[in-house]
């Protein structure tokens, strides 16, 4: 969706107005209405037939011409940036043909932030997944535009602060794009060809593959056990945004699982289909790469992205087997199914040893018992600093993106290293706690920084992210798939804005 700025007070096609609970009266900062439609729209506000609650909408259509969309922000004192986005996405997600293609937002009592949200929320509503629909309905098909009317002096700051929410918005689409693509076309090395396609576009972003032949030469037995009965191979993809950087940078992991039959450790057939989603976590991370290349930052980011598919196979690795990771550490596979860590534990501890890591933030669809015990309402959040998973909490308060704290206690990581031939094992002793154990396992492939006494394990976080990536139905900036959760809050995270 196009959204551009306009100091007029031209009304150009349906009128867009948001409105607080208890208006009574279209504002008189709302201007170039026919005359029939405006008494049409007081008439509303007066009668009470239209109350402006949360996300409400109602269209009129004017007797005499124009068409407009009221659109709800609730009480006054609870508009924040959060409604605004809601609002924003409330009224995309009501278009229909009768509203044509060119929308007109006209605020009134709303400032910058909210008014960016709103476009947000808009934009990051437009979205469908179509490319695969050989015969699609009308109605998908019409390409919305906005122009958001505002005063003269704010059109500049505006303008930038929308040019900017688009850019972010690209990655969150881009997530999306990956996280819906169905498993036939997205397997490991696909997803790779299509990061090394993207890198094209910018000067400075670079992507390098280290395919399946070279995971093997350099040791990488968790990405190499878990892809390897697949006859689509796996594979490591690095993303590095302004490399000529020197110094410490944020640096990303994420589980790229194309596809998780569970492996030999085979799933039930239900909701299997599901499954393409396992790759949501390296979606997460190259879109968040295309927000921060596409809005502009300057900083450094590594990111680094786990590709496998797990299938089961004759060449497949089977429970019991005990794999030797990169790190040297060594993991009894209990479980076949509990592959995303095992695929982490080789991104953590490059992320962690090759690169100067200010701290690691890792994504993955990783544990049913994170759905368990947050449902689709939020993000598990882990870390080994707590002050930084507090700054990961409040990055996504901040765009409505929310990740829960979540224990890593050390019975935990006692549990995990507690195998009886092997340093670690992928499978919790008991059924309980899944997704604590699951990070308490990701914590041992996470290397420390200096040595000997000084020895410290790197600043980092890990986010289950099997509930909010996708079947997020209250989340209102989705309609349905893939939802492209927390592009947003890590580029809010590394940029502070
Ligand atoms: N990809 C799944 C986790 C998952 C389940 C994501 C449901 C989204 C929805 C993961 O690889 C997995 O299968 N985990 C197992 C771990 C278990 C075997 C310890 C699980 O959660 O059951
Ligand atoms: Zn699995
Ligand atoms: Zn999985």
């Amino acid at each position: 969706m196009q959204v551009t700025i306009s100091s007029g007070n031209n009304i150009n096609g349906t009128l867009v107005l948001p409105l607080f609970e208890g208006e009574e009266a279209l504002p008189e900062i709302v201007e170039g209405i026919p005359t029939t439609l405006k008494s049409q729209i007081n008439r509303v506000l007066a009668d009470g037939d239209f109350k402006a609650k949360a996300n409400a909408t109602m269209t009129l259509v004017g007797t005499e011409g124009g068409k407009a969309m009221l659109i709800g922000l609730g009480k006054t004192d609870k508009a924040d940036v959060h409604a605004y986005r809601e609002a924003g996405a409330s009224v995309v997600a009501s278009c229909k043909k009768v509203h044509g293609s060119d929308l007109t937002v006209v605020f009134h009592d709303a400032d910058l932030a909210c008014m960016t949200s709103f476009a947000e929320g808009m934009m990051l509503r437009d979205y469908a997944y179509d490319l695969y629909k050989k015969n699609d309905d009308e109605d998908d098909d019409i390409k919305l535009s906005a122009r958001i009317n505002c005063n003269e002096g704010d059109t500049t700051a505006l303008s930038a602060a929308i040019d900017r929410a688009a850019s972010i918005v690209s990655g969150v689409h881009l997530s999306r794009d990956l996280g819906n693509c169905p498993p036939n076309d997205m397997y490991p090395m696909a997803f790779a060809e299509k990061a090394e396609l993207w890198a094209k576009q910018y000067d400075n972003v670079k992507v390098e593959i280290i395919d399946y032949e070279a995971a093997k030469r350099h040791g990488m037995g968790g990405l190499v056990a878990v892809g390897m009965g697949s006859s689509r191979k796996p594979c490591m993809v690095i993303f590095t945004l302004n490399g000529d950087q020197k110094g410490q940078h944020p640096m990303l992991v994420g589980k790229g699982i194309t596809f998780d039959t569970g492996g030999i450790s085979l799933k039930p057939g239900a909701n299997m289909d599901e499954m393409k989603y396992d790759m949501g976590g390296s979606a997460t991370v190259f879109g968040t790469m295309e927000a921060l290349a596409s809005s502009g930052y300057p900083g450094k980011v590594v990111a680094i992205t786990c590709m496998a598919e797990n299938m089961p196979a004759a060449n497949a690795q089977r429970p019991g087997d005990v794999i030797t990771t990169l790190s040297g550490k060594t993991v009894e596979v209990l479980n076949t199914d509990a592959e995303g860590r095992l695929v982490l534990s080789d991104g953590l501890w490059k992320a962690g040893t090759d690169y100067e890591p200010e701290y690691i933030v890792d994504f993955a669809t990783l544990t049913g018992a994170c759905v368990v015990a947050l449902g689709h309402e939020a993000t598990g959040l882990w870390s080994n600093d707590d002050d930084f998973r507090t700054r990961i909490h409040e990055a996504g308060n901040d765009v409505g993106e929310l990740a829960w704290p979540m224990p890593l206690l050390p019975a935990f990581e006692k549990e995990m290293t507690g195998s009886k031939i092997a340093d670690t094992r992928n499978l919790g002793a008991g059924r309980y706690g899944g997704a604590n154990t699951a990070a308490a396992f990701l914590k041992q492939f996470v290397p420390n920084r200096g040595e000997g006494d000084d020895a410290e394990q790197i600043t980092w976080a890990h986010m289950d992210i099997a509930g909010t990536y996708w079947g997020a139905k209250t989340n209102k900036m989705v309609n349905h798939g893939a939802t492209g959760v927390h592009v947003r809050t890590m580029v809010r995270l590394i940029t502070g804005e």
